[in-house]
């Protein structure tokens, strides 16, 4: 018998060991190690065209100019959102993860996508969901088209998902049979934890089987040109065998995200090799499917009609994705002798300093006030950038003037008042116009170029208006008056 091979597994990031260790070397993170058995190849199971040329093919070095230049080709699907995401379509060949928490809308995406694709032979592998269960979520759905008219949906939806395949299978080798036998145009993967490779011992979701499946479906996406869809679960804490693992391998990711508690879901491209990674979509989560929102604005401005005081909008980057949140402050007289400063989701630190240089500065007195600050949707933001939304937030509840509606900031606010130049600030003024902001206060040091080699920005590609200022002065005189 052969000899059963084990190597030990970060389920965080993926990393193989041979002994089991407390801390991950590669992400640092301490006890994520779990052991994993490794079956050689030794026993004679079919794989994706195994004998194939694939693995003794050989291939020769090119010169540059000798390779042969032809656009990608790439479908259209009618969901306009989606194609922007993709860069413009979908590429033949292409191997995307669509990464997201449990319960956001992964599987409804895509089989809304599957079902509307006449013109293709779409597999849809299921491993999670009965084909009963995938019929009546289909079922639910109505046409794209549909949806994003304005006419009542009330056409019947049997004129859908004709060409779409539905397969409950979770082996790789049984799949890959099925589409051999089906020959599909696209095939979609629900979900990658699910799936398990008879190559490989480990449970269907560890790391090993993770990746195994994925590299499986790699080598059949580029051999046939049939695009995959891998759609892939993301938890919290990270502990089970994320798609975290697989972004190097795969041509695209994608993440679906938004609360579970609200309808709005934002689909962010996060690596695309064949296109803008800067790409978001918009949809809202309804009972007949997923709609396209066209218009982003209409999500901020359906939260709050009217301005309301002490509220601004700050730009901030998570990884290298720009982000709008809002940023809340109150001030109100503190009835106690000591004045109370609490501020959720951004450095009490740093909030010092900015009541300090408004005191000092700016004449406000603030000395006395209790100072609340919040980030809202609980997330924490160390970005130095969301400073001047925080300063005019907390002057804006001072006066009890509010701040216009379509205004937003992104500026680090410096000891001496001055307003500081930021970075990336083209993707996050990129960002507000996409959101449908009209105006932007930033620093004027962003316009002067930061070092020899490096270009001014180009403010007349914008429709938004940019308004530059060197001081916390000028901001607040212009806000307030
Ligand atoms: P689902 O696609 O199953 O999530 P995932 O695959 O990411 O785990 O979507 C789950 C939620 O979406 C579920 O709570 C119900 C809701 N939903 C709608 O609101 N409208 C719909 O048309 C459908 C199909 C689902
Ligand atoms: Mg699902």
């Amino acid at each position: 018998m052969a000899k059963t091979k084990v190597a030990y597994f970060c389920q965080s990031c993926g990393f193989k060991s041979a002994k089991w260790l407390g801390k991950c070397p590669s992400c640092q993170q301490w006890n994520t190690f779990a052991e994993e058995v490794i079956e050689k190849q030794n026993t004679a199971i079919p794989n994706w065209k195994a004998t194939s040329s694939s693995s003794q093919r050989a291939n020769k070095p090119v010169q540059v100019s000798e390779i042969s230049f032809a656009e990608e080709q790439r479908t259209l699907t009618p969901d306009n959102e989606f194609n922007r995401v993709l860069g413009g379509g979908i590429v033949a060949g292409s191997l995307v993860l669509i990464g997201g928490e449990p319960g956001i809308g992964k599987s409804t995406l895509m089989l809304q996508l599957a079902l509307n694709m006449p013109a293709l032979k779409v597999l849809y592998v299921s491993g999670e969901e009965s084909d009963r269960q995938i019929k009546m979520r289909a079922e639910r759905l109505a046409p794209i088209k549909l949806l994003n008219s304005n006419s009542a949906i009330d056409t019947p939806h049997s004129a859908i998902g004709s060409d779409c395949y539905i397969l409950t299978e979770t082996s790789t080798q049984n799949i890959f049979k099925q589409i051999e036998i089906l020959e599909p145009d696209m095939v979609v993967i629900d979900s990658i934890q699910t799936l398990y490779s008879a190559h490989i011992e480990s449970t269907p979701g560890s790391v090993s089987q993770v990746r195994e499946c994925t590299a499986e479906l790699l080598r059949f996406a580029k051999e046939s040109g049939t695009p995959v869809f891998l759609i892939g679960h993301i938890t919290k804490d990270g502990m089970i065998a994320g798609p975290k693992i697989l972004e190097h391998m795969v041509d695209t990711v994608l993440q679906f995200e938004g609360d579970r508690h609200h309808v709005y879901r934002i689909l962010r491209c996060i690596k695309n090799r064949f296109g803008s990674a800067s790409e978001l979509g918009i949809y809202e989560m309804m009972g007949e499917g997923l709609r396209e929102v066209s218009n982003p604005s209409e999500i901020l401005l359906s939260q709050r009609d009217e301005p309301l005081s002490g509220i601004t909008i700050s730009t901030t980057l998570e990884g290298l994705r720009p982000m709008l949140i809002e940023t809340q402050a109150l001030v109100s007289t503190s009835p106690y002798g000591t004045p109370q400063r609490t501020a959720t989701g951004f450095d009490t630190k740093r909030m010092n300093m900015l009541l300090a240089v408004l005191e000092k500065r700016c004449g406000f007195k603030l000395g006395a006030k209790d100072v609340f600050l919040n980030i809202t949707g609980g997330i924490s933001v160390e970005d130095p950038a969301i400073d001047l939304g925080l300063a005019a937030a907390i002057i804006s509840s001072h006066e009890d003037i509010p701040v216009p509606i379509k205004t937003c900031f992104a500026g680090e606010i410096g000891l001496s008042g001055e307003v500081r130049a930021v970075n990336r600030i083209e993707q996050r003024i990129a960002e507000a116009q996409k959101l449908g902001f009209e105006q932007i206060f930033i620093s004027k040091y962003n316009l002067e170029s930061g070092g020899q080699n490096k270009k001014r920005i180009d403010l007349t590609r914008f429709k938004i208006e940019v308004r530059t200022v060197g001081s916390i002065e000028e901001v607040l005189s212009a806000l307030f008056g």
